[in-house]
């Protein structure tokens, strides 16, 4: 199969050979990427929709095994109504066509609070994680109503219940404890995080997980970043020196 006009092969021979057990991807930059071309911002989410399926596609053929991306955050309700009740109509027109998930044999989960969602995208996202539940060659975290705070929340909220139950003493809450209850549960930490767009910060992204992440930024709008741009990111990753405390 040919990529930006590469074979897979050659483009593979491209990458480090060791890869990120799990890159979190902040998709941002729809909005600008639309004002740029005179468009109205529903347009730039559109785009940065097609992107996201393209990016999988692509992840998928240089072997990534674990993804997470940033698609709406818990501030992101701040919004003008009018450009959150497109973002839902898009998610759920979204969702709604899937094949390609199955083409992939990807996996689809969501991270975080499914609650605030009308019930009729709630039932579509499950419909979906039903649906690609047993692929397990990548598995794709999809952040809506996303946020790091909330996550970590969620966890001390069941870490207390258990202790309230008497299965758990309070000594015994370990780091560990903690990881068991985020959405991520079981999946390895985040090792490289890439933010398009310009933005220098995490935006509430998967804090706890990306406590040793590293970080590649790039001035390329979301809608605008492509395959090539993913391997450069990995290519700058694979070129840092993680030391984790040590020396
Ligand atoms: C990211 O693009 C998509 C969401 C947060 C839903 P933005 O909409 O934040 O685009 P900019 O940052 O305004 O360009
Ligand atoms: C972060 O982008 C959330 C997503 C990309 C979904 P924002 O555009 O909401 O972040 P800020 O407001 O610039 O920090
Ligand atoms: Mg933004």
């Amino acid at each position: 199969m040919a990529i930006f006009g590469k074979k897979k092969e050659e483009l593979l021979t491209e990458l480090p050979e060791v890869l990120p057990q799990h890159v979190g991807i902040i998709m941002d930059g729809n909005g600008r990427w639309a004002k740029k071309r005179g468009l109205p911002r529903p347009m730039g989410h559109i785009e940065g929709a097609k992107t996201f399926k393209k990016i999988i596609r692509h992840c998928k053929d240089i072997g990534l095994k674990h993804l997470s991306f940033y698609a709406f955050s818990t501030e992101n309700w701040n919004r003008p109504e009018d450009e959150v009740a497109g973002l839902m109509k898009l998610f759920y027109d979204y969702l709604s066509d899937i094949h390609w998930l199955h083409e992939e044999k990807t996996r689809l989960i969501f991270m975080g609070d499914k609650a605030r969602f009308s019930e009729k995208l709630r039932n579509k996202m499950i419909e979906v994680e039903e649906a690609c539940k047993d692929y397990d060659e990548m598995i794709v975290f999809l952040a809506v109503n996303y946020g790091g705070r909330d996550d970590i929340a969620n966890s001390c909220r069941k870490i207390a219940e258990r202790v309230k139950n008497g299965e758990l003493q309070p000594e015994d809450i370990t780091e560990q404890t903690v990881a068991d209850g985020l959405y991520t549960a079981g999946f390895p930490d985040v090792d490289l995080v890439i933010r398009p767009s310009g933005e220098l910060r995490l935006s509430n992204f998967l804090i706890w997980q990306c406590a040793y992440a590293e970080y590649y930024f790039t001035d390329i709008l979301w809608p605008d970043f492509t395959g090539k741009d993913l391997n450069d990111a990995i290519i700058d990753y694979a070129n840092r020196n993680r030391r984790f405390g040590g020396v």
